[in-house]
């Protein structure tokens, strides 16, 4: 191992399970974690709150650079409520402005100097961190993925229709996928985990074993 901390980087479409394994990775080898689209939903939720239109260019930028000037204190990222269908909708919205990504991108950068990271997100291990220790792309059907989303939902007593899930983890997917900065792409270098058929733990086992096998090969 080299003396640079480690950071594992996990990116991915929508509801593959990225947080959840990012977590557990943490967890395991004692590393911080940051959620970042955290990040672009916190940009959302402020401008939701302040009732302004998530396509405004000039209010997003404004919001992410306010945040990211406030150092991001944990509790601005803990709120409940990022995670609706309301956010979920904004929040890609915002994430598609190249400024609101270049506003938030000196935070990611700073956040594992320390003590290293599991960070997960789109673009950690292609724009934020192209030299992460491990770099994981995990995937799953847009079927297995819906599927997901809506049993998280529902299990949070927040009432949506299946077809309405799929339809916009679809969305999603082709926003995420078609703009230009930030698009959603397999790292060079990356390893593939495809948890469509793999239940957490079986998932958690495979994330582990392809992060503890880079790691050994490391010089
Ligand atoms: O992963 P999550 O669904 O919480 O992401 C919320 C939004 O933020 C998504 O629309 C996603 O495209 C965006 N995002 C991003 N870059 C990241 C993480 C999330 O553009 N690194």
């Amino acid at each position: 191992m080299t003396g640079r901390p480690l950071v594992i980087a996990i990116d991915g479409p929508a509801a593959a399970g990225k947080g959840t394994l990012a977590r557990r990775l943490a967890e395991h080898f004692g590393l911080p974690h940051l959620d970042t689209g955290l990040l672009y939903r916190a940009v959302a939720r402020g401008m939701l709150d302040r009732g302004e239109d998530p396509a405004d260019a000039e209010a997003a930028e404004r919001t992410a650079r306010a945040l990211d000037a406030k150092e991001l204190d944990a509790s601005e990222l803990a709120r409940p409520d990022l995670r609706t269908p309301e956010v979920d909708r904004a929040a890609s919205i915002v994430a598609a402005r190249p400024a609101v990504r270049a506003a938030l991108r000196a935070f990611q950068r700073r956040f594992p100097a320390e003590r290293g990271a599991v960070m997960d997100g789109r673009d950690i291990g292609t724009v934020i961190f192209p030299e992460a220790t491990v770099k994981l792309y995990v995937t799953a059907s847009p079927e297995a993925r819906a599927e997901r989303r809506w049993r998280e939902l529902t299990g949070r007593g927040i009432a949506v229709e299946r077809a309405e899930i799929a339809a916009e983890i679809a969305e999603r997917d082709t926003q995420d996928q078609s703009r230009p900065v930030g698009r959603l792409v397999k790292a060079e270098g990356a390893v593939t985990l495809d948890t469509t058929d793999l239940d957490p733990e079986a998932a958690f086992a495979a994330a582990l074993a392809a992060v503890n096998a880079h790691i050994g090969a490391q010089p």
